[in-house]
């Protein structure tokens, strides 16, 4: 039974493989579907991994129209509202990409987006790695091919660690009707 501890050692990871873009949209959709106000979400890749798209993903969980989602090129925080059905939530969409000093990451105005009113998603969270709470879902995306990309997640948290088990779940469950196939490969 070695091989069961070794899953429950690494029960708290999980990966998941996306081949279109449509499908990081749709597991987008599903982790945002287990969010809610006062979560946050990092996102860990470089550029055109699909951060962004994972998260028009999250906010169409909230009713965001996605073609409002884009990466914000100057604006470092867009907030969007969840529509009626999600209490109206503010969603705030951060990309970090251009903070490269601690002095500059403290006029960005995270406080607002910590505070907890709201759902937060922060693209290039490496920016302020150090000045986020622990308690956070992670997510590393990685090119793997053309257009595919591994999407892995390390849940930092009680709350976030019920989320990615709510996932794997679902995933396991219903096999066929998620658009992306779950590796049951332990990450570590
Ligand atoms: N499986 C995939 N998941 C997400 N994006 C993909 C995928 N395959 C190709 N792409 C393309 O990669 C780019 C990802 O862009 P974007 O989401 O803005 O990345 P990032 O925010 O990480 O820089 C888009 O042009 C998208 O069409
Ligand atoms: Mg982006």
């Amino acid at each position: 039974m070695a091989g069961m501890s070794e899953r429950d050692a690494s029960a708290a990871l999980w990966e998941i493989h996306s081949r279109s873009e449509a499908e990081t949209i749709a597991f987008g959709q599903r982790l945002g579907a287990l969010l809610s106000a006062g979560d946050l979400v990092l996102l860990f890749a470089p550029f055109g991994a699909g951060k962004t798209h994972l998260t028009k993903g999250i906010g169409m969980a909230f009713g965001v129209d996605a073609a409002d989602i884009n990466s914000p090129s100057f604006v470092l925080i867009n907030e969007y509202e969840a529509d009626r059905a999600h209490q109206r939530i503010p969603i705030y969409h951060v990309d970090l990409y251009r903070i490269e000093t601690p002095e500059e990451l403290a006029t960005v105005g995270l406080d607002d987006v910590l505070a907890g009113h709201g759902l937060a998603v922060i693209e290039w969270a490496e920016r302020a790695a150090a000045w986020l709470p622990h308690e956070h879902l992670a997510i590393f995306m990685q090119h793997t091919g053309a257009t595919e990309r591994l999407i892995r997640l390390a849940p930092h948290g009680a709350r976030y660690e019920g989320i990615v088990a709510a996932l794997r779940a679902a995933a396991a469950l219903f096999p066929n009707t998620t658009s992306s196939r779950p590796s049951e490969r332990g990450l570590e």
